[in-house]
C-alpha cells in the first residue's frame, strides 16, 4: 500500500456531500408530493389529504430511522363528537445515550388553487422554470416536509458511512390541515404528549430574507377570521321602487366595513393592540416592487413597513357572497355575507382580538341591520425566546450553509400550531426555519419554491442535527 489512505473527511463536510447527492431525489419526492392535490378546505375532496399522507408516511419509512411511522387524526375541538381532523402523520424515534430529542415540523395540506387561469402552469404539476419549482405547495408546505425528510437521509447516510450509530431522538410531526385553521391540534396534542415530547423543536413552515439570506423567524402575527352576515330586509325588491328608502345589505356592509379603517388605511379598532419592537430597514419601494403595487398605488398603514407586517394588526376582506355582476339585477340585496380576515399583534391573543371586532361590529351596524357570526378560525401570535443553545446552534448551521448569518425576522403569517404547542411543552426551544423567500407567492397562483433555497434549507437542517446528534 503506497496510497496514503484519504484523509477522512470532517462530519460537516460528509453532510454537505450526502445532501448535495440527495438533492434529485428530493425535488423528485417534493414533486410526487405536490402532484396530490390536497386541498384542507371544506369545499375539496379529503381524500386526497389522506393520499398525501400516506405518501408522506413513506418517505419517512424510507429513511429507516423511525420505531413507529403512523397516520392519525384527532377529534375537532369544538365540533360534534366523532368529527375527526384531517390526517397527520407522526414519526418517532427515541433517543440514544441521553442525547436530545428534536420534533421536526411541517404541513402537507395546501391553500385551494384560486383561479387557475391565472397559473402559467398547472397548479398540481410540478414544473421547474429556471431555478424555481412551481406548483401549490411546491414551498407552502411540502418543500417543508421534504427538507426534513431529506435532512434525516443525509444524516442517516452519513452516520452509517462513518459506522456510527444515529443517536438523536427524533420525532416528526406533519399536519394535515395547517392551512384550514388545525381544528383537530389541540386534541392531537393530547393524544400524542409522550411522542410530541421534545427539547428542541424546528418548524419549518416560514420564509427567508431572500434567495442568499436565511431568516430565523423570531416573531409572528396571530390570525382570526370568520364570516359575518349582514341582513336588513327578508327579502330582495325592486331598486327603483324602494330603494332611497329602504336600507339595503350592500349599502349596511360597505358603511359597516369601512368603520374598520381609517383614512390611511390604518386599523381602526379599539381594544386591538401593537408590538414594540425595532425593525431591520425596509422601503416602502421594496413592499411596491415584491407586491406589484399597480402605478399610483401607495402604502397603507403608518410606522415603519415592517412593523406594519409584523407588529401591527391587519384587516383584510377576503371574500364576498353577494350576486354576481351576471346576476345585477336592480334590486335591493337583502343579504351580504363577507369573509373578514385579522392578523393579530404580539401581545394579544386571538381570542381576545377577535371580542374587540365583534365588539367594534356590533356596535357600529347601520340602519339597525342585524349581524351574524360564523365559521370562526384562529390562532394566537407567538414570539419566540432566542436565549437558548439551539438558537445559537441553528443560526450557526445557518451560517454554514448559507454562508451568510441569519436575519432575526418576523413575519406577517401564523402558524396557530407554535403558540399551542409551547403552551404544552414551555422547556422545549422552538426554531422557526423554512424554504420560502419574497417571490414564492404562497396561497397565490404561480406558487414556487427556489432550488437554491431548499437546498441551503436542507443543508442547515442537517447540519444542526448532526452537530445535535454529537452533542451529550
Ligand atoms: N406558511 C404559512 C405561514 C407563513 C406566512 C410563513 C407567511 C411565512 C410567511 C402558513 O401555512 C399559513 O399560511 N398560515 C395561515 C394560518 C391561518 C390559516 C390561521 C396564514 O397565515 O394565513
Ligand atoms: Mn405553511
Ligand atoms: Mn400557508
Amino acid at each position: 500500500m503506497t496510497d496514503a489512505a484519504p484523509s477522512a473527511s470532517s462530519p460537516d463536510q460528509s453532510i454537505a456531500e450526502a445532501v448535495t447527492g440527495g438533492m434529485p431525489a428530493a425535488v423528485a419526492d417534493l414533486g410526487a408530493l405536490v402532484r396530490i392535490p390536497s386541498v384542507s378546505w371544506p369545499a375539496f375532496d379529503p381524500a386526497f389529504v389522506a393520499q398525501s399522507a400516506d405518501a408522506v408516511a413513506e418517505l419517512l419509512r424510507g429513511t429507516g430511522v423511525f420505531d413507529r411511522v403512523e397516520v392519525t387524526r384527532a377529534q375537532k375541538a369544538g365540533f360534534p363528537e366523532g368529527e375527526l381532523g384531517h390526517p397527520a402523520v407522526l414519526a418517532t424515534r427515541a433517543a440514544r445515550n441521553g442525547k436530545p430529542t428534536v420534533l421536526l415540523y411541517a404541513h402537507h395540506d395546501v391553500q385551494p388553487p384560486g383561479d387557475e387561469a391565472s397559473w402559467q402552469t398547472k397548479p398540481f404539476e410540478p414544473t421547474v422554470v429556471g431555478d424555481r419549482l412551481y406548483g401549490r405547495g411546491a414551498a407552502d408546505d411540502k418543500a417543508g416536509v421534504v427538507s426534513h425528510v431529506a435532512a434525516i437521509r443525509a444524516l442517516a447516510e452519513t452516520t452509517a458511512a462513518a459506522g456510527e450509530e444515529l443517536e438523536l431522538g427524533l420525532a416528526v410531526f406533519i399536519e394535515g390541515e395547517e392551512e384550514h385553521g388545525s381544528h383537530s391540534f389541540v386534541n392531537f396534542l393530547e393524544d400524542n404528549r409522550d411522542a410530541l415530547a421534545a427539547d428542541v423543536i424546528i418548524v419549518a413552515d416560514s420564509d427567508n430574507w431572500d434567495t442568499e439570506t436565511p431568516n430565523l423567524t423570531v416573531a409572528l402575527r396571530g390570525a382570526c377570521a370568520f364570516n359575518l352576515t349582514v341582513s336588513t330586509l327578508g327579502h330582495a325588491s325592486h331598486s327603483g321602487m324602494w330603494g332611497g328608502a329602504a336600507p339595503d345589505a350592500m349599502l349596511a356592509t360597505i358603511k359597516l366595513l369601512s368603520t374598520l379603517w381609517d383614512e390611511n388605511g390604518s386599523v381602526a379598532v379599539p381594544g386591538l393592540t401593537s408590538h414594540e419592537a425595532e425593525t431591520p430597514a425596509f422601503e416602502e419601494a421594496e413592499l411596491a416592487a415584491s407586491v406589484a403595487f399597480v402605478d399610483g398605488v401607495r402604502a397603507i398603514g403608518s410606522g415603519s413597513v415592517l412593523s406594519r407586517l409584523w407588529f401591527q394588526p391587519s384587516i383584510t376582506v377576503t371574500g364576498i357572497d353577494a350576486p354576481s355582476i351576471a346576476n345585477a339585477s336592480n334590486t335591493l340585496v337583502p343579504k351580504v355575507t363577507v369573509r373578514i380576515s385579522m392578523r393579530v399583534a404580539p401581545g394579544q391573543t386571538s381570542a381576545e382580538a377577535r371580542d374587540a371586532l365583534v365588539r367594534h361590529l356590533e356596535a357600529s351596524a347601520p340602519f339597525g341591520a342585524s349581524l351574524e357570526f360564523h365559521d370562526f378560525e384562529g390562532g394566537d401570535p407567538f414570539l419566540v425566546d432566542t436565549s437558548g443553545w439551539a438558537v445559537e446552534a441553528v443560526k450557526q448551521a445557518m451560517a454554514d450553509a448559507w454562508g451568510k448569518a441569519p436575519v432575526e425576522a418576523g413575519i406577517g403569517g401564523s402558524i396557530p400550531f407554535i403558540a399551542d404547542l409551547v403552551r404544552v411543552f414551555p422547556e422545549a426551544q422552538i426554531l422557526v426555519t423554512g424554504v420560502e423567500d419574497p417571490d414564492t407567492r404562497a396561497h397565490s397562483p404561480n406558487e414556487s419554491l427556489h432550488l437554491g433555497v431548499f437546498k441551503r434549507a436542507i443543508l442547515s437542517e442537517a447540519l444542526l442535527l448532526s452537530r445535535l446528534n454529537q452533542r451529550s
